[in-house]
């Protein structure tokens, strides 16, 4: 099985799909929720800039209607990105904790349905097998720019370690790093 755009972009999907799970479990106790909350917000983002840089612009280029498909998913992703930046530094027993990540479930499995029963069909049609390749490479690549976040296999590990920054957000700085807006 090769590494081509479909099959990362779909990899990423069942991960965040995986890690929801957890979250939704209501046995797992507050303190891991917000470890795998933070584990799959950093995921999200990288995900989303990586399509951003790599995947929209192929279907821009390649699609038909490739500039409508790529605005709306860009306009998803920001609404996404403003759930998680509420969701960034709120403690998992916040009442309010539940109902934005619910809102977050919800939104992103709106967007992975949308990939993966229109975006991506079209694109593997429309790209050659070569060009799959190419941008799943890129797309691997991309995403391992990413600064580091608490990991959630460590559960031990008091949230101590989180990059704390009295500016910008970690998502905000995330999404510059990766895209290399701030160099
Ligand atoms: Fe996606």
């Amino acid at each position: 099985m090769t590494d081509d755009l479909i099959s990362v972009i779909m990899n990423d999907h069942r991960e965040v799909e995986r890690v929801f799970a957890e979250l939704e479990d209501k046995a797992t106790d507050p303190r891991r929720r917000r470890e795998l909350a933070d584990h799959v917000i950093a995921e999200l983002v990288r995900h989303s800039v990586a399509e951003e840089q790599f995947m929209y612009p192929a279907a821009r280029k390649h699609l038909e209607n490739g500039n409508e498909l790529a605005d709306h998913e860009i306009e998803e992703h920001s609404e996404a990105e403003l759930l998680m930046k509420q969701l960034e530094d709120m403690d998992a027993t916040d009442p309010k904790f539940d109902q934005l990540l619910g809102n977050l479930m919800d939104s992103i499995r709106h967007h992975v349905e949308d990939e993966e029963n229109d975006l991506l069909p079209k694109l593997r049609a429309a790209c050659s097998e070569e060009e799959l390749r190419e941008l799943g490479e890129k797309v691997l690549r991309a995403k391992e720019k990413a600064p580091t976040r608490p990991h959630p296999q460590s559960p031990d590990k008091p949230p101590a370690n989180r990059i704390l920054d009295p500016g910008a957000g970690l998502i905000d700085r995330m999404r510059d790093k990766l895209s290399g807006r701030a160099t």
